[in-house]
């Protein structure tokens, strides 16, 4: 238990030193600049496709401004599922504890995060991506599911790969800078998330049950496929002007957006690795949707 408290007074201190408010802390008056990008293109699922050979620059950047409000509508919905859930953990928490602090800490961050993610689909001059009713169905009765070593790989599947890509968007001159300011806030905080949940992951796999191990290897396996989904979706091309079956199609044919994945999922595939979370179909249906090479 001492680790536990260790952890998060550690993280506490980090919280302290380096915390942002996008409401101070972007220019969101600042007008967008013409040519630029809201997402690097060869992150885009349609990037090097036949159908992506036959756009035209600004084409191109509108489905870039799509695929960034898809990604966003998807980062707000996952942030509140994360925000419930940990709610959940610490309602019969000591609130003394430091353990409850970061949980409080990081409930906030993410209550920024959501909030400036909102303002950013606004800014890009976009509108959300609503879910399906289907998923809807699914996602709304997670936070009640995702509890102790599920809670913590729940996060770091939402978390950990589209860090990997915003490290990426932060640097690219060519984004808009009101991208990439918000995507570097965004890093710098989910940092201190994705250590936590590592540590939570380390620490629930040292004493988890035998069920829990085997539940997590199924919760895991559907997982790929879900996320896989929220990437790549008709609505996304309909509304960037594009054939929405040809797009859909060509992307998920796509073997440049395969390594995209790849390379998004590896950081995280090698911590699974080590920590044994791959159990029973888990590695073959991350590998199905095309996370694993
Ligand atoms: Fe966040
Ligand atoms: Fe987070």
């Amino acid at each position: 238990m001492r680790d536990t408290e260790q952890d998060a007074q550690r993280l506490l201190n980090g919280s302290v030193r380096r915390s942002y408010d996008s409401a101070v802390d972007i220019d969101w008056d600042a007008p967008l600049e013409d040519g630029k990008y809201f997402l690097p293109p060869n992150l885009s699922a349609l990037y090097d496709t036949p159908l992506w050979h036959r756009m035209t620059p600004e084409q191109r950047i509108e489905l870039s401004r799509q695929e960034l409000a898809n990604l966003l509508s998807v980062g707000h919905w996952f942030e509140n599922v994360l925000n419930q859930a940990l709610l959940r953990m610490i309602f019969d928490a000591d609130p003394a504890s430091r353990h409850t602090h970061y949980a409080l800490t990081e409930i906030g961050d993410e209550c920024r995060h959501m909030l400036m993610f909102g303002r950013l689909i606004e800014k890009i001059g976009a509108r959300y991506y609503r879910q399906p009713r289907a998923q809807l169905a699914i996602t709304s009765s997670l936070p009640r599911r995702l509890r102790g070593l599920h809670l913590w790989v729940g996060a770091l599947i939402g978390e950990e790969i589209f860090d990997t890509w915003q490290r990426k968007i932060m640097d690219d001159p060519g984004m808009q800078p009101v991208v990439r300011r918000m995507m570097r806030i965004h890093v710098v905080e989910e940092a201190r998330h994705i250590q936590w949940a590592r540590e939570g992951v380390a620490r629930r796999m040292r004493y988890a049950s035998w069920w829990e191990k085997e539940t997590i290897g199924r919760m895991v396996g559907f997982g790929g496929q879900f996320f896989s989904d929220q990437l790549v979706h008709r609505r996304i091309y309909a509304r960037a002007g594009l054939n929405a079956d040809e797009a859909y199609r060509q992307a998920v044919a796509n073997p440049h957006y395969r390594q995209v994945k790849q390379e998004g999922f590896d950081k995280l595939r090698r911590f699974f690795d080590e920590q044994g979370i791959f159990r029973g179909k888990a590695r073959e249906r991350w590998r199905q949707a095309g996370f694993i090479a």
